[in-house]
Formats: structure tokens, C-alpha cells, sequence
């Protein structure tokens, strides 16, 4: 049996109580529920009670010795953060581009000539299995240590059949044999293979009759995304790989209206889709669909900012009723970061969303674009117990003294994984 945690004296204790069932939306992304002078009681990796910490003092008295106190004096506890848009499972680095870019070539420019999704693709493809898992496994380390203890991670980077498998095996030990959790996505549909160019239907049929049959059978992912962007799937095609996936029980996400607009907003609603991401140029029209289906927007800005395009509009999703969350997208082309909380900073200083906002959108809206809504993204009586303490006593520094790891302390599944702002090495493997 492991010793209880007991986590006390949270100057804010920030716990988005009541949101398991739905996303929060409007004026309800605000409502942080903080309990000021907060403790939370963890037994069995799982949160047993929540409250003021001269109450939970009280009540657990007879019990103090038996727990492992972490003691949050000052400091900020919140949910651990969730990002629920990483293509977590690839080999390589992209700088090259990146300098590129910074000379003024565009990522199409740059995809088209064969670099891009394909530079990264080849080199996945020639990674060893366990090259890769020692690439992720590294990656989440990272992850933990910015106070993230759940990521989304997508394929992609195969474009065939044996490499798509190998990154989404990759991604199941990973969840497996690493504290942080890992919720795989399947992309095949994340560029048109050079070989199908000329004929990318044909390529769609692959997909649609044989990959995401055996990615089903194999139970190697719980959804399925499609990258639909002029020059790459059409948003007809887009919309039979989601429909085909659904035959499946894969959920449908979908890459949407990042570069120019394409009605993927529209059809993320009209398909079903669990969330619709990026939604750089989304159309009014997408984006109120969206928000009457429920449709969470996730929302990327690092990968605007690295590309330097202007960010999706955040402030007038939320006010629409549009459910946002926020994610890295971490990728060696687009957004080559781990760092959630510099993805929040943005989301304040480049979506207009308020520093409640940014908290909601990276915890139980995070939740609920992968599915998690009812066991992570608040900290309620029966959730597991994930929390990540931040040395900074209110939740607004966390945004306002920005560029600076907060961390200081990461419980995941009610392990303490992060200690002192450094990861504790032999807890690391679950
Ligand atoms: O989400 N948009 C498509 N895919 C990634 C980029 C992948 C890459 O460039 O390697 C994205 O931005
Ligand atoms: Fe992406």
C-alpha cells in the first residue's frame, strides 16, 4: 500500500470543481473554484478529499504520520495540465527549415519541395522502435517537468502502413512505461505520400480499407485525425476518412482551417468531430456550428507564433460559446515545444483569453478534447490525482512573470514524479 499524500496550505488552490460531464464554456471558463489555504488528501492515486486546510487538518489528525506531506505554502496547485494536440512519436530535428523560414520561405514552400512532414517522415521511417520510444520517452520527461502529467500524441510521420504502426506502438509502451499518460491518435492522413501525389484518392482508399481497419483491430488508437488543408485532403475527403473511422469506433478530430480557410470548422461539427483544431482563418459560420454541436476548439498559438502567422481568434470563440482548450502541438516542424505553460502566455498575450481562461483551457477543457473528462483536468473527490504545484502564489503570475519554468512540484496518479522543479529519476518509470 502506498503512503497517503497529503498536499497543504495551497495559497490557491485552483480545482474547476463540477466539470467532469462538459467542457466549460463563456463566462464558465472564469469559474476557477479556488480554495484559498487549500489541501488535498490522495490515497491510492486517487484525490480522497479536497478543502481548506485547517478542515482537512482536522479531519485526518489521527492520520498525519501515515502521510507524506508536500507542503504548498505560497505556492499555486492546479490540476496537471493536459495537452490534448502533440505528435509526440518522431525522430529528428527540422532547424534547417526553421532557418529557412526565418528568410522568408513558407512551410508549404517547404512541404512541396519535400521537406516538411516528409523530411520528418523519412527519418521516423529509418529511426529504430527503440530509438523512437528513447526519443518520446525523453520528450515526456520534458513534459512532466512543464507540469504536464497527460499528452495526446498522433502518428503521421509514417505515411505507410509499417511506420504508422511502429510510432503508434511507440506511443502505447510509452503510455505503458512512463508516469505521464499517454492517449494516441491515429494520423495517416497527415500528408499525401509522394508516391500518391498524382492519384491521392487512391491513397485515401488505403487508408480508409486497410490502415484504420487495422489500427481498430489492434486497438492502437482512440481517434482519428485528418490534416484538411488546401494542397493536402480535401474537405470531401477529409470527410470520408472521418466517417470510415467512425465505422471503426475511432473518434473523429480534425486539423482544420490552419493555413487557409477551408470549411474544416463546418465539418468538424457536421461529422461529429470530438474537437477541430488549429482554427486559424475557421469561418463565422464553422465556428458558431461548432459551438452549438460542442465541438472543442483546440487551440494552437505556439504553432502560430512559429510560423508567424496571426493566432485563431480565442477571445470571440469563447464569447460564442465555443469550448477552447489549448495544446503545444509539439512537432519538429511547426512547433517543436513541450512547454504548456509558454503555449498559455501566448494564448493571453496572442488570443486574448485572461489568465483564468488559459488555466481552464489547459486542464478540464484539455480533459474533454480527449475524452478525459470524467478521471483528469479538476481535482474532485474520486479524480485521479494528477496535481502540479507552481512556485507562484496566484494564478495570474503564472502568465504575468512569463518565460520562467514555475514548476516546483508534480503528483501524478498520486506519485510525487516532480520534486524541487527536477524529476525524481527512479519514480520515472512507472
Ligand atoms: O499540426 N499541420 C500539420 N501537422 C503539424 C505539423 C507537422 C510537421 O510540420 O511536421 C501541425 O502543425
Ligand atoms: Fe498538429
Amino acid at each position: 500500500m502506498k503512503r497517503p499524500i497529503f498536499i497543504r496550505n495551497a495559497s490557491q488552490l485552483i480545482t474547476l470543481q463540477g466539470s467532469s460531464l462538459a467542457p466549460r464554456v463563456m463566462g464558465g471558463m472564469s469559474d476557477l473554484g479556488i480554495i484559498e489555504q487549500g489541501s488535498v488528501w490522495i490515497e491510492n492515486g486517487v484525490i480522497q478529499d479536497i478543502g481548506k486546510d485547517t478542515v482537512l487538518a482536522a479531519k485526518f489528525k489521527n492520520r498525519l504520520n501515515d502521510a507524506d506531506v508536500i507542503d504548498a505554502t505560497g505556492k499555486l496547485a492546479i490540476p496537471g495540465l493536459v495537452d490534448p494536440h502533440t505528435h509526440l512519436v518522431f525522430a529528428g530535428s527540422r532547424e534547417n527549415e526553421f532557418n529557412l523560414r526565418l528568410q522568408g520561405a513558407s512551410y508549404m514552400e517547404i512541404m512541396k519541395a519535400g521537406g516538411g512532414i516528409y523530411a520528418t517522415a523519412s527519418k521516423t521511417k529509418a529511426a529504430t522502435y527503440e530509438e523512437l520510444f528513447q526519443e518520446g520517452y525523453d520528450r515526456l520527461n520534458q513534459c512532466l517537468l512543464h507540469g504536464v502529467t497527460t499528452v495526446e500524441a498522433k502518428s503521421g510521420y509514417g505515411l505507410e502502413w509499417e511506420t504508422e504502426r511502429k510510432q503508434l506502438e511507440v506511443a502505447k509502451e510509452l503510455n505503458q512505461r512512463h508516469v505521464v499518460d499517454v492517449v494516441s491518435t491515429f494520423m495517416g492522413a497527415h500528408a499525401i505520400p509522394k508516391a500518391y501525389q498524382k492519384k491521392p484518392d487512391e491513397y485515401v482508399q488505403k487508408l480508409i480499407k486497410e490502415m484504420i481497419p487495422k489500427v481498430a483491430e489492434l486497438r492502437l488508437a482512440e481517434f482519428n485525425d485528418v490534416f484538411c488543408e488546401k494542397g493536402v485532403f480535401t474537405p470531401e475527403q477529409s470527410r470520408k476518412l472521418l466517417e470510415a473511422g467512425k465505422e471503426f469506433g475511432l473518434i473523429p478530430k480534425i486539423h482544420a482551417d490552419e493555413i487557409e480557410p477551408y470549411e474544416g470548422a463546418e465539418l468538424a461539427a457536421k461529422a461529429g468531430a470530438i474537437t477541430a483544431d488549429h482554427l486559424l482563418k475557421a469561418s463565422e459560420t464553422g465556428l458558431y456550428l461548432m459551438a452549438e454541436k460542442g465541438t472543442v476548439g483546440v487551440l494552437l498559438p505556439g504553432t502560430a507564433y512559429f510560423l508567424m502567422a496571426e493566432s485563431a481568434n480565442a477571445r470571440k470563440m469563447i464569447d460564442i460559446g465555443v469550448p477552447v482548450a489549448l495544446a503545444t502541438d509539439c512537432n519538429p516542424g511547426s512547433s517543436p515545444t513541450v512547454s504548456l505553460p509558454f503555449i498559455m502566455n501566448l494564448g493571453c498575450l496572442k488570443m486574448g483569453m485572461t489568465p483564468a481562461e488559459v488555466i481552464t483551457a489547459a486542464t478540464i477543457n484539455g480533459a474533454h478534447a480527449i475524452n478525459r473528462g470524467r478521471e483528469i483536468g479538476s481535482l474532485e473527490v474520486g479524480k485521479k490525482a494528477d496535481v502540479t504545484i507552481f512556485n507562484v502564489d496566484n494564478y495570474m503570475k503564472l502568465q504575468y512573470l512569463y518565460g520562467v519554468n514555475h514548476t516546483d512540484t508534480v503528483v501524478k496518479h498520486g506519485q510525487v514524479v516532480v520534486k524541487g522543479g527536477k524529476l525524481i529519476e527512479e519514480l520515472s518509470l512507472s
